[in-house]
């Protein structure tokens, strides 16, 4: 456990990996998922997850595994135009955010983004960067980049709930 309030180390090693093919992109995402799903119940306030990468990166890929973790078992496309897609789980809210189309951060405002930032709700977010000043913080950032033929991915925690759902992860991967 690490003990933000003594001094520890707020930014613990990222996990990172080498992911051949789609499929395991997919299990990557999933063991992010499965230690959302499982600190989701206890969060005082969204668990907000940032998606970095190119395009065609495997942002959406890496939510399909997420989205598998919560009990999500068909397709995943990306809210290019809608900006978000919710789904609904026992455990939790799961809201997909696709920021690419975003003209201005300010139209985030317009569509009511806090009422998405809730207590037992998960947000994931693609093109935060899109969002800039608007969004809350990240609790965590998965970074996807090409590695022909495969990708490498990283995810790294960005505050003390970041750092226990990391942690969450340690044991799924
Ligand atoms: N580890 C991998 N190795 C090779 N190809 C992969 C891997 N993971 C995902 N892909 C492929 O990358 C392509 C793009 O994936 P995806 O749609 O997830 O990208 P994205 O980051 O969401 O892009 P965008 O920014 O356009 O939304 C898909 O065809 C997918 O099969
Ligand atoms: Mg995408």
């Amino acid at each position: 456990m690490v003990d933000i309030q003594q001094g520890a180390a707020i930014n613990p090693t990222p996990i990172e990996t080498y992911l051949a093919d789609e499929t395991e992109t997919v299990a990557f995402g999933k063991c992010l998922g499965l230690a959302l799903r499982d600190y989701a119940p206890n969060a005082k306030q969204a668990l907000v997850v940032f998606l970095e990468g190119d395009l065609g990166a495997g942002k959406t890929t890496s939510t399909r595994g997420l989205l598998q973790a919560f009990g999500h078992s068909g397709p995943v496309k990306s809210p290019t135009y809608t900006l978000v897609e919710p789904y609904e789980f026992d455990s939790a809210r799961v809201y997909h955010f696709d920021l690419y189309r975003l003209g201005d951060p300010e139209e985030l405002e317009y569509m009511g983004i806090r009422d998405y930032f809730t207590a037992q709700s998960v947000c994931v977010v693609e093109w935060p960067s899109r969002g800039m000043g608007v969004l809350p913080e990240a609790d965590l950032r998965l970074k996807v980049t090409t590695e022909a033929p495969g990708r490498r991915a990283s995810v790294e925690a960005c505050s003390a709930v970041g750092i226990a759902v990391l942690e969450g992860m340690r044991t799924e991967v």
